[in-house]
């Protein structure tokens, strides 16, 4: 790979049955790491606000903080595709978050923005789709909604809310959305989505049946106090950085991350 990743090449990746590896950066020294490793998708996810601002959620991420760290990560990314998270609150209305997708993609360089929520999100997919911004979903456990929840759970595990998650995927699909992000579901949910969609589906914490993957980078390093289940430090078997990252993606292209151990049944 040395041309620029685009949607069309990933949803190539799809059909080839060739997995898509993708991870989060939040500044230009990881991005361009990442970006020379040949990760398909660097995001700019809104666990900055945990894992740089050291809050409890994302909740308290701003707009002003994700175009800061946008436009580090986008000036260095030459080949991978940039993908950003809509901040708590930015996408309420489909006026709003058509404005605020604008300011991520004009002033932080997004080439994709990310937002959370299936179904009850899917008016707001069409409006910015139909506004020619390229959007990717995300559903199972949408960390926005963590006080809803009353904690980080596994969504999807009955089938009442299994059905709901698939109604999810099936209408952002609808809606135009050109992936979708698949957070702490059952394997067996997931590989179903994965499945019956034709947009690319990324994993954390959903099994090896999905399209791609993704992980925080910190918790590939083992920087995070508290590393989630689904996460695995890679830099413990490799012992550089770079050398990490091209693991986790060797890993991931051939189906070994993520094992068993790290997803939910
Ligand atoms: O914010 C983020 O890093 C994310 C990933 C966990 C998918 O949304």
């Amino acid at each position: 790979m040395n041309e620029k990743v685009t949607i069309d090449y990933l949803q190539g990746l799809k059909q080839a049955g060739e997995k898509i590896a993708a991870l989060t950066a939040y500044d230009a020294s990881f991005a361009r790491i990442m970006d020379e490793a040949g990760v398909e998708i660097i995001l700019v996810g809104d666990s900055l606000g945990m894992v740089l601002h050291g809050a409890e959620d994302t909740l308290s991420v701003s707009m002003q903080d994700m175009i800061y760290h946008c436009k580090m990560v986008s000036r260095v990314s030459r080949q991978a595709l940039v993908v950003v998270d809509m901040p708590y609150r930015s996408y309420e209305t489909g006026s709003e978050a058509c404005d605020n997708a604008l300011e991520l993609m004009e002033m932080g360089g997004a080439e994709v923005v990310k937002l959370e929520g299936g179904a009850d999100k899917a008016k707001i997919v069409e409006d910015l789709v139909s506004r020619g911004i390229p959007v990717c979903g995300h559903i199972g456990l949408q960390p926005q909604s963590v006080r809803k929840y009353g904690g980080y759970k596994v969504q999807g595990r009955n089938e009442e809310q299994a059905e709901l998650i698939l109604a999810d995927a099936k209408a952002l699909q609808a809606a135009g959305a050109c992936m979708m992000v698949l957070e702490c579901i059952p394997v067996a949910l997931a590989e179903r989505i994965t499945n019956e969609v034709s947009v690319p589906t990324i994993g954390i914490g959903a099994g090896a049946g999905c399209d791609g993957q993704v992980l925080v980078i910190y918790d590939v390093l083992g920087l995070s106090p508290h590393s989630p289940y689904m996460a695995k430090n890679f830099l413990n078997e490799t012992g550089s950085i770079r050398s990490a990252v091209k693991e986790y993606i060797h890993a991931v292209k051939t189906g070994t991350f993520p094992g068993l151990e790290h997803s939910f049944i």
